[in-house]
């Protein structure tokens, strides 16, 4: 079958052919019709995700939409190593697959699934984020920060405050719900100053894209503000901007905040596809915005290295 495959570290994807998956019991084979480019799906062609396996070649591409031998159109992640997705077919555990509603095509659903899925399975997995709470998005500029606005006061958020670096994407954020923003400015100390306001009004759930200095600087507000006992949950989501920080114990004995990560390994993922079938279901009527490049699987290698902007780019077989 033809695929994008990777043949050693560090490779970029070439089109070429690759074996065909042969399912076994309890597996699906998938006609693959979309998978989107993500900063996973890259991590992992490159190598460097804390998921990759190491092992060459294989078919880039975790997930995707397609088609089952009895026609269900679903969407499907992580599908058996070495095949991916972005492949013409790919074998998963059927457990792995979730229908997608007749209201999402099949580039769109491909592309919001991963950016989305990571707020949703934050809120709801990890955060467990009740109606009327407030949340604060730290990074909220990308793909998946302003779906993770959106997808906060689709769950009920009251207030949502989202962080940025870039100015004029924080100026599109509030009318996709957010609340408040505030500019990822390079002074720590005004920085904290704007996030210690927030705490003082009181935040109950943190879903950070970023880590690295704003983060240090969140902590820190987060506990320098709050009030007696009172919870927040805090969400590491993403690493955009660094992969450590600093933390000093006296932040996390001062305060009642709780750490923790979302993603693959800290939620299982069975409930990252129950998110993702969630989300795919509330995308249409919530409105929930995606700017998506559709481009043919062929053209993966001129198209891999393109800048997309604030777009995500699409590979498609057959049909989509
Ligand atoms: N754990 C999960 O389940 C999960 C799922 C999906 C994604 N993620 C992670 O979430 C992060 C965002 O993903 P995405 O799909 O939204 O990627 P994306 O569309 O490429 O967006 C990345 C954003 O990060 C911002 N950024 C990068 N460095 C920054 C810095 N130093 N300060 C402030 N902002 C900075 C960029 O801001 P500008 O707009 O200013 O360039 C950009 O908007 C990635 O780290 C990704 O790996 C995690």
């Amino acid at each position: 079958m033809k695929a994008a495959i990777v043949r050693g570290r560090g490779e970029a994807p070439v089109y070429g052919d690759f074996a065909e998956p042969v399912p076994s019991a309890g597996e699906r084979l998938v006609t693959v019709t979309a998978a989107a480019v993500s900063p996973l799906v890259r991590g992992r062609a490159a190598g460097t995700h804390y998921s990759s396996s190491g092992q060459f070649p294989f078919v880039v591409g975790v997930d995707g939409v397609g088609r089952l031998d009895d026609g269900t159109r679903v969407y499907f992640a992580l599908p058996k190593a070495p095949f991916g997705s972005m492949a013409e077919r790919a074998v998963v555990p059927s457990a792995q697959c979730v229908a997608v509603p007749d209201d999402v095509d099949d580039v769109t659903a491909a592309a919001i699934a991963n950016p989305g899925m990571s707020s949703w399975a934050a809120y709801a997995e990890r955060a467990r984020l009740q109606a009327g709470e407030t949340v604060l998005v730290n990074g909220a500029t990308g793909t998946a920060g302003r779906l993770a606005v959106q997808i906060a006061k689709h769950l009920g958020a009251r207030k949502v405050i989202a962080t940025g670096r870039n100015a004029e994407t924080l100026r599109s954020l509030p009318a996709l719900g957010a609340d408040v923003t505030i500019p990822l400015v390079e002074d720590a100390d005004v920085l904290e100053k704007s996030f210690k306001v927030q705490f003082e009004q009181g935040v109950d759930v943190v879903i950070d894209y970023l880590w690295g200095r704003s983060a240090e600087r969140l902590l820190a507000a987060a506990a320098r503000a709050g009030t007696d006992g009172a919870p927040v949950r805090y969400v590491e989501v993403g690493s955009a901007s660094g992969p450590d920080i600093a933390l000093p114990g006296a932040v996390l004995r001062s305060s009642a905040i709780t750490l923790m990560g979302s993603g693959i390994g800290s939620v299982g993922v069975d409930r990252l596809v129950t998110a993702i079938g969630g989300l795919l279901r509330a995308a249409a009527p919530a409105g929930f915005a995606i700017a998506a490049t559709a481009v043919p699987l062929s053209e993966v290698e001129q198209a891999w290295s393109r800048n997309e902007g604030s777009r995500r780019t699409v590979f498609t077989v057959g049909e989509a």
